[in-house]
């Protein structure tokens, strides 16, 4: 523990603050640092193996935005936030992307690829056969709550507004949705 860290209270007085807004004013931006250290949240985030099997997008495009609101049940956060994360996860993680990862990893931890080897080969079979009834669609989604999390609590921390939505039809585009009828907005999560 540093000096800088939080103290108990002030973690739980933050968590306190916090709520899930409904309404941003869409003419406040945040600042850039906060905003930076907020991104970092979702980059440090654990995840099963270091592998990350997920994608964050930051939306600005306004156009966009709006579409994306149409296939939010009409929810408001999705245009007036200051910003709109879109958590994704990446589907079809194989070799390729263990190989990759291990590369990396050696390349930070500077030693040689080789010695990783057998936790990269660990990783692979994990994949190829995970030990329990899960998809892998599924075990990366996990993943993603857990960076949903850190980004909710990050900004509780630095008192920034924040609003998560799976009030949302993510297979609208492809034409694979089941019709989610809501009454004018009303009885959202
Ligand atoms: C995974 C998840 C999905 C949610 N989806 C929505 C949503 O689509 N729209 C919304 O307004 N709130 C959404 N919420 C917020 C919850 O409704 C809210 O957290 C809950 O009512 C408790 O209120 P509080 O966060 O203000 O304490 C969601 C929360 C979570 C954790």
């Amino acid at each position: 523990m540093t000096q800088s860290s939080a103290t108990p209270d002030q973690v739980i007085q933050q968590l306190n603050w916090r709520y899930a807004t409904k309404q941003f004013d869409p003419d406040r931006t945040l600042p850039d640092e906060i905003w930076s250290a907020l991104e970092q949240s979702l980059v440090l985030a654990p995840s099963s193996f270091g592998l990350q099997p997920w994608k964050f997008f930051v939306v600005r495009n306004p156009a966009l935005r709006q579409q994306l609101r149409e296939h939010a049940w009409g929810q408001a956060q999705v245009t007036d936030a200051s910003r709109l994360v879109v958590l994704a996860i990446k589907k079809d993680i194989g070799a390729p992307e263990v190989d990759q990862f291990v590369e990396r990893m050696a390349t930070v931890r500077q030693v040689p690829a080789e010695t990783l080897e057998g936790y990269g080969d660990m990783v692979k079979k994990f994949l190829a056969a995970p030990p329990y009834p899960l998809t892998m669609d599924g075990w990366a989604t996990r993943q993603v709550y857990i960076a949903l999390g850190f980004l909710m609590y990050s900004a509780a921390m630095l008192e920034v507004d924040a609003c998560p939505i799976e009030g949302f039809d993510a297979a609208k585009d492809r034409g694979l949705n089941k019709r989610v009828t809501m009454p004018d907005n009303k009885g959202i999560q």
